[in-house]
């Protein structure tokens, strides 16, 4: 079968805007700059930088995503309200190629919420939608919780939608309640009925609350969407949305089924999806399709021997399809900085010499602490952030714990250039260390989450421990990797009490202003 553009997914990723809004993935300004570059450079169509009316935050990082992008169409949220939508306008304006996205909640349920009639509603997608346009050629419409609208309803607004100037149409499966069948079905008929549909592409947003969004955005696709709304890891509100890697490898697999094609590098898909769980915090369950650990891992004795033979026997696609190397080089003790480097390439982390310098320094301690030092062991030592400026820094730990008693934790921290120590007991010893920490650094955060993982096998494996602080609603995520658990622990808590700080805007002398005042 031959394809044309008819054939072709756009892909439309939404990681910045509602994977960033997911309770807990906040991410800092760069962070979003650097997701964004990756996604510029992999190919995605449209990027979703954010909703620019939210914050002052949103807005900063929609522009500059938007002066930055090289290819992408940068696009920005707003409400079907004049204000938001001017605001997005002066976010995305400077884009090679801006998008303004705006939308509302059509299904009865949503209506309720600004008490609008039927009709009320109508004439305010007209007034936002045209308000748009007069701004913006490229504009696109989201009937929010369409899959709960009452059709008769969703197919006027659609209507009115595309005579106002929308050139895409986005059908929101916002509660994923939706399911392949009357997904395909809903993008059909839509397509079939509403005047001027054949004039727009139709864009499909699938939230996972049943686990069935991507099988409905590929259905959607069947059905006629030529825009699939997805993220990376599949972040998102609640279950999350749609994956962007399980869309964009489900067409590029089964072609012979789906034949669609995207514009995606799928050899990138591994390396931002690291940086995606590390950013947002969310790490990846080890049996997530494509990116998760286990993905293309073969354990049963029966599993490796069918592999040996022929490695189609039990993968569908080649590792490195996706970017997961086939064969490493082994480093070591002995490794030099060269190498190193060249294996930071062959993982896709680019790094400048003075970051390569401190990274290298990190490795060769790692390396003298354990045997063997595995390419996710590497990676970890990326994602350790030892940044030199931080406010508080760790400069010695001591725990002595057992089993008959309460653990003890000596601790030594730099705050703001001092040194200051503390020694804590606690209900083990991360709690113990914990308490120390607060000792030395008083604090009203609350601890919403402590995960660890060992990166690699062994006793001698590299943790890396993931802290998720929240203060007045603001949230911040510290990470750190050690072959020490509790040291690990401490630094990933530090971690995440200086971005903490830097959310709120605190630097330097502030810092003491606001830890030592605002302790209960
Ligand atoms: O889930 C949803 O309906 C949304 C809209 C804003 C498109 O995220
Ligand atoms: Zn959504």
């Amino acid at each position: 079968m031959t394809q044309t553009d008819k054939d072709r997914v756009v892909i439309f990723d939404t990681t910045l805007r509602d994977g960033e809004q997911s309770p807990g993935a906040t991410m800092t300004h760069d962070e979003k700059l650097e997701i964004a570059e990756l996604l510029d450079d992999m190919g995605v169509d449209i990027i979703e930088a954010g909703f620019p009316i939210a914050s002052e935050g949103d807005f900063r990082a929609v522009s500059e995503i938007a002066q930055r992008s090289k290819n992408s169409v940068v696009c920005g949220l707003a409400r079907a309200q004049l204000p938001d939508i001017d605001r997005c306008w002066e976010a995305v304006r400077n884009a090679g190629k801006p998008r303004i996205h705006t939308f509302i909640g059509t299904s009865p349920l949503h209506r309720a919420i600004p008490n609008l009639t039927q009709d009320e509603m109508a004439e305010r997608i007209e007034q936002t939608v045209t308000h748009a346009r007069n701004l913006c050629d490229n504009v696109q419409w989201s009937p929010m919780d369409a899959t709960r609208t009452e059709w008769d309803y969703l197919c006027r607004v659609v209507e009115i939608a595309i005579k106002s100037g929308a050139s895409t149409i986005n059908i929101p499966d916002t509660v994923g309640y939706t399911a392949p069948v009357e997904s395909a079905d809903l993008i059909r008929r839509l397509i079939e009925t509403v005047p001027g549909a054949d004039e727009v592409v139709f864009a499909t947003h699938c939230h996972n609350d049943l686990g069935m969004a991507t099988a409905n955005a590929l259905a959607a696709v069947q059905g006629g969407a030529r825009q699939i709304e997805c993220t990376i890891n599949g972040l998102g509100e609640r279950a999350g949305n749609t994956a962007l890697e399980e869309v964009v490898m489900a067409l590029k697999v089964r072609g012979d089924i789906m034949p669609y094609t995207t514009g995606i590098d799928t050899k990138k898909i591994m390396h931002i999806s690291r940086r995606v769980a590390t950013v947002s915090g969310f790490p990846v369950q080890f049996n997530k399709a494509i990116v998760g650990k286990n993905a293309f891992a073969h354990e049963s004795g029966i599993h490796q021997d069918g592999m040996l033979k022929n490695a189609e026997t039990f993968e569908i696609m080649r590792p490195e399809d996706v970017g997961i190397a086939g064969t490493s080089l082994p480093l070591g003790k002995h490794s030099g900085r060269a190498a190193l480097r060249a294996k930071l390439k062959e993982l896709g982390v680019d790094v400048g010499d003075n970051q390569l310098k401190d990274i290298f320094v990190r490795f060769k301690d790692l390396a003298d602490r354990k045997k063997e030092v595995f390419d996710d062991d590497i990676l970890a030592l990326v994602t350790a952030t030892t940044e030199g400026d931080d406010a508080l820094q760790l400069v010695n730990l001591k725990v002595v714990c057992g089993t008959g008693g309460p653990a003890e934790a000596t601790l030594e921290m730099e705050i703001l250039g001092e040194d200051k120590s503390a020694v804590s007991e606690g209900d083990g010893p991360v709690d113990a260390t914990f308490k120390a920490i607060r000792m030395l650094h008083p604090n009203k955060a609350r601890l919403q989450l402590y995960q660890v993982h060992a990166v690699t096998e062994g006793t001698d494996a590299q943790a890396t421990v993931s802290v998720r602080l929240e203060e007045d609603g603001m949230i911040a995520t510290g990470q750190s990797a050690d072959t020490d658990t509790v040291v690990a622990s401490a630094k990933a808590y530090i971690h995440a009490l200086n971005r903490l700080m830097v959310r709120r805007g605190k630097t330097g002398k502030d810092i003491k202003e606001i830890s030592y005042r605002d302790v209960n």
